[in-house]
């Protein structure tokens, strides 16, 4: 830890661009806030404390910043008179004894910044022992900036903010990205002195530089080629700007770890996303917040995970899923919904058109067509029948289902929990099963099958299905009439399906 460092992050303006009821900084990109990317390059510096200037909607920011920095200092800046004013707000916040060492200003809306940058300039500035060092970047388009104006012999000079550069100083390329290191004993004599004598009425920390010069004090620059990473995203279509080139960087750095991606353009991960090698991405993938998958698996395409934990050697095609966790050389989709609370064992299969939520399923357990699987625990090597309704829910309380290991269910089967099927039990198809079924028993509870001959020769006379009945009877290819035991019962009503007993 350095413990001569302290950061300070500027997130009091409103952002009133954005046009949002949600503040600024907060806004997501990758799957993290605006300033919670910030607070990530600020940590890489391990500083002895980060310091969060807050105003707008500070309800909403400060818990945020909280809880991200536990032990953060947050200082509370009730009017947003400018960046010099911001400063000396987060500087009074902080009791005598720390203002020590080298302070780092960077703002909460450059979501790109590096913790790496961070740490080279911090570096740079110990190195250069200035009164000041401010780290800047040379761009094609400099309005909105403040300019670096350089003297005879290449040093900084002054930063002229944007709405105070006359045509010359306008006309300068190289710009303030707005991340400046101090001295803290200098920083500590230059707040006071700051002043709000220019064109916004504002106190700008940018005329440190000038204070710094007064006193015959040097001030350094870095140039930071990767000016993106200082770039701050002030309305929504910026935001989407600085999302596009984050999620690039983020795939460019998988694909160099070894990870397979079909087509970046259509694949979009978080930054707290992990990844081994040999991971393929198919696409149309989304992967978010903590998802995690190990090497060999195979994602997409067409599927988003977030938070969902993928083995080894796995395969989730066509899927949605959240807080879920996939088992090695399990198998999941095409169409499947993994809810909360679904473990897929190892070797396992979730398959198409089924949802599973709270679902513990075990090791070479299959569930492979058109089911909900709610609430429920099945054994390993058990074996669910297509279209299986796990009734969970009573109306008023839900309850779960246990399915024992190896069981085989038939199709179209409904578990009325709470239930449980024993190890190594079966079931018929069409069953609705309310009561426990013992290990190794079959339980049926669909009736014997109720048949009307002819019915449809005397009832629907005259149509193609009735033809198709005539010819089938006179062919004698029809199935074999059984013996029905209700042979002899008159027909039913018209338009009342004939149904089981
Ligand atoms: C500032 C710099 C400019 C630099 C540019 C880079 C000053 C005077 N100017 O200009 O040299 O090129 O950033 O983007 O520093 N903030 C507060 N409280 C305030 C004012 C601002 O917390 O009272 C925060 C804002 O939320 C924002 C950051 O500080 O995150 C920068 O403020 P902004 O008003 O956008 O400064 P610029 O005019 O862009
Ligand atoms: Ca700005």
């Amino acid at each position: 830890m350095s413990e001569d460092v302290t950061v300070i992050v500027l997130a009091a303006g409103g952002g009133t661009r954005m046009k949002s009821k949600t503040m600024k900084v907060l806004h997501p990109i990758a799957g993290r806030s605006m300033v919670g990317h910030v607070l990530q390059a600020a940590r890489a510096l391990e500083p002895a404390r980060i310091v969060a200037v807050v105003g707008h909607q500070r309800e909403q920011v400060g818990p945020h910043i909280e809880e991200l920095v536990p032990g953060v200092v947050l200082a509370v800046q009730e009017t947003q008179d400018g960046t010099g004013h911001a400063v000396r707000v987060a500087w009074e916040a902080l009791p005598a004894e720390a203002r020590t060492g080298t302070v780092i200003v960077a703002y909460g809306d450059t979501p790109l910044l590096e913790g790496e940058t961070l740490r080279r300039f911090a570096a740079f500035h110990r190195e250069s022992a200035v009164a000041m060092s401010i780290l800047t970047g040379v761009v094609a388009d400099p309005t909105g900036y403040g300019r670096i104006v350089r003297d005879e012999a290449e040093g900084v000079a002054a930063i002229v903010e944007d709405r105070d550069a006359g045509p010359e100083d306008a006309a300068i390329s190289e710009i303030n990205s707005g991340i400046l290191a101090f001295d803290a004993e200098f920083l500590d004599a230059a707040l006071p002195r700051i002043g709000n004598q220019n064109a916004k009425g504002e106190y700008y920390l940018t005329d440190t530089v000038s204070l710094a010069r007064q006193d015959g004090r040097t001030v350094a620059a870095f140039v930071l080629d990767d000016v993106m990473q200082t770039e701050g995203a002030n309305d929504r279509a910026q935001l989407a700007t600085l999302a596009a080139e984050m999620n690039r960087r983020i795939l460019d750095r998988w694909m160099r770890e070894g990870v397979t991606i079909a087509d970046p353009t259509s694949t979009w991960i978080d930054a707290d996303v992990k990844l081994a090698a040999d991971v393929t991405i198919l696409p149309g993938v989304q992967l978010q917040g903590a998802t995690a998958v190990d090497e060999d698996a195979v994602i997409g395409p067409d599927t988003t995970l977030k938070d969902v934990e993928v083995g080894a050697g796995a395969r989730v095609v066509r899927t949605h899923g959240e807080l879920a966790v996939v088992g090695p050389g399990a198998v999941v989709g095409p169409f499947a919904y993994l809810r909360p609370g679904t473990t897929l064992g190892r070797g396992g299969k979730i398959g198409t058109f089924v949802e599973t939520k709270n679902a513990d399923i075990g090791e070479g357990a299959k569930v492979p067509h058109l089911s909900y699987v709610g609430d429920a625990t099945i054994g390993e090597g058990a074996n669910i029948g297509a279209g299986t309704i796990f009734a969970n829910y009573d109306g008023i309380a839900k309850h779960r289902t246990h399915i024992g290991a190896h069981a085989k269910t038939a199709s179209n089967n409904t578990f009325v929990a709470p239930v449980t099927v024993g190890d190594g039990a079966a079931t018929g198809a069409g069953s609705v099963i309310r009561r426990d079924v013992p290990p190794g028993a079959l339980a049926v509870s669909s009736g014997p099958q109720r048949q009307f001959d002819e019915w449809v020769l005397r009832k629907r006379a005259g149509t193609a299905q009735a033809d198709a009945a005539a010819r089938a009877t006179r062919a004698g290819t029809g199935a074999a009439t059984e013996g029905s035991p209700d042979g002899g019962t008159p027909d039913p009503e018209v338009g009342e399906a004939p149904t089981g007993g």
